[in-house]
């Protein structure tokens, strides 16, 4: 039988209303068609993420400040008794299909590496799992989330993934180590690296609150986000990140080296976050200037971010509004990860008079801005940043407004729960 033809990837513009349960029913729907077979289906959902305050600090051990979204990914998963594993996603033709005794030793630079990865880690960290996972599982990928747009999908896919085969395998896994499976799928298989954010917001969202992760010694709190004054808007310039990854990789490094400089300075400092204001006043001279760009932008961003957290706690919008285009401006200029349509965006929301602040989210070179706004105020915000980014570059952003999300979790069949049912896992 011809396989349908796949999906386009979603947008944040996409219809909303659809509930999470009727959308994992179409779902299942598609896993019967693209992977056909005997067994019970189970389906899952692990949310995407965004970044409010704490931009590029995860990997310099500071603090951040993201919340997860409820758009994410969709699981779909059968057990066999066969050995086999399939993967497969709505969104491509490319699927895998191997033996869990004989699973790739390197990255295949498909999508499916992300779950390949998780999988490995999971085979590698206690032979009882191993074991467990031999028996192997068809597994379909989907989704209501931007992919290549800064609000996470590979976080979304890893963790989602460990939470899938945890529940389906009854693997035991803590939380902790759901998010560390993750990190190690993505940095140890996939080859890229990255920061802890993303999984951690991801792992351990929970809905109205913003997660505060302290990256140096992953120590988390969260934190209440009062929704009755404040919604949280995400923009999207539609500019996929082409360039992301290389240059993500390049910040990563040029962090790494100014660290190596400044530490002889700072006696403790254990990365850079711990550097001193007054230390890099001092020894600036002694770093390349874009290096001391990249270390100003650190330093000042850990100041910014504990400014954050207070007036989060305070209830003050007006200075965390403050924050996020202060954030969004050393971005732009000290950490040069900006677009000029991340750039037009964000002046864009400022000037609607609607917004408190807006930055840039994720890694920037494109993707989403990410916006403060009154409650009551979203449409005139929307609509003021719209038009103004219509008017300059002929198509209107999608946006769209969140107030946080619960976490990966099981999406249980319409006809056997309540809307809304969902079993929260431990
Ligand atoms: C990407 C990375 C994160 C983090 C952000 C920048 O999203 O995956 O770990 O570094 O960029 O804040």
């Amino acid at each position: 039988m011809a396989r349908p033809t796949t999906d386009p990837t979603p947008s944040l513009g996409d219809a909303r209303s659809v509930p999470l349960e009727a959308a994992l029913e179409g779902h299942r729907e598609r896993f019967a068609d693209l992977l056909p077979g005997p067994g019970r289906c189970r389906t899952f959902f692990s949310p995407g993420r965004v970044n409010l305050f704490g931009g590029h600090l995860d990997y310099n051990g500071g603090p951040v400040l993201p919340t997860a979204i409820d758009r994410g990914t969709f699981f779909a998963i059968r057990l066999r008794d066969d050995g086999r594993i399939r993967l497969a996603s709505t969104f491509s033709d490319e699927a895998f299909d191997g033996h869990a005794g004989d699973l790739p030793a390197t990255r295949t630079g498909q999508w499916f590496d992300y779950p390949l990865g998780v999988v490995r880690a999971l085979a590698s960290s206690e032979p009882a799992r191993s074991a467990r996972l031999a028996d192997g599982f068809d597994l379909l990928f989907g989704g209501n989330l931007p992919v290549g747009a800064g609000l996470s999908s590979s976080a979304s896919i890893c963790v989602g993934t460990a939470f899938s085969l945890d529940a389906a395998f009854d693997l035991g896994l803590s939380p902790e180590e759901r998010v560390a499976t993750a990190l190690d799928a993505e940095r140890g298989f996939v080859g890229v690296q990255c920061g802890i954010m993303d999984p951690f917001a991801v792992g351990f969202a929970k809905p109205r609150h913003v997660l505060w992760l302290d990256c140096k010694d992953e120590s988390y709190e969260h934190l209440p986000l009062d929704f009755d004054r404040v919604a949280i808007g995400v923009v999207d310039s539609g500019v996929q990140r082409a360039l992301a990854r290389g240059e993500f990789n390049r910040r990563v490094d040029e962090c790494a080296e100014a660290f190596r400089v400044l530490r002889q300075h700072a006696p403790g400092a254990a990365v850079l976050r711990d550097v001193p204001r007054a230390v890099l006043d001092e020894h600036q001279s002694a770093l390349d200037p874009v290096l001391a760009r990249r270390a100003r932008h650190v330093v000042e961003e850990v100041e910014r971010t504990f400014v954050a957290r207070d007036a989060l706690l305070r209830g003050d919008l007006e200075t965390l509004g403050r924050c996020m285009v202060e954030t969004h401006a050393s971005l732009r200029d000290l950490y040069q990860c900006s677009s000029p349509e991340l750039d037009d965006l964000v002046t864009a929301a400022v000037e609607s008079g609607g917004a408190l602040g807006a930055r840039l989210t994720g890694a920037g070179f494109g993707g989403c801005v990410v916006m403060l706004v009154h409650a009551g105020e979203e449409e005139r915000a929307t609509e003021a940043v719209a038009r103004r980014f219509e008017a300059q570059y002929g198509r209107r952003p999608p946006v769209a407004f969140f107030q946080g999300d619960s976490g990966p979790r099981e999406v249980l069949a319409s006809g056997g729960s309540r809307p809304g049912d969902a079993v929260i896992g431990a």
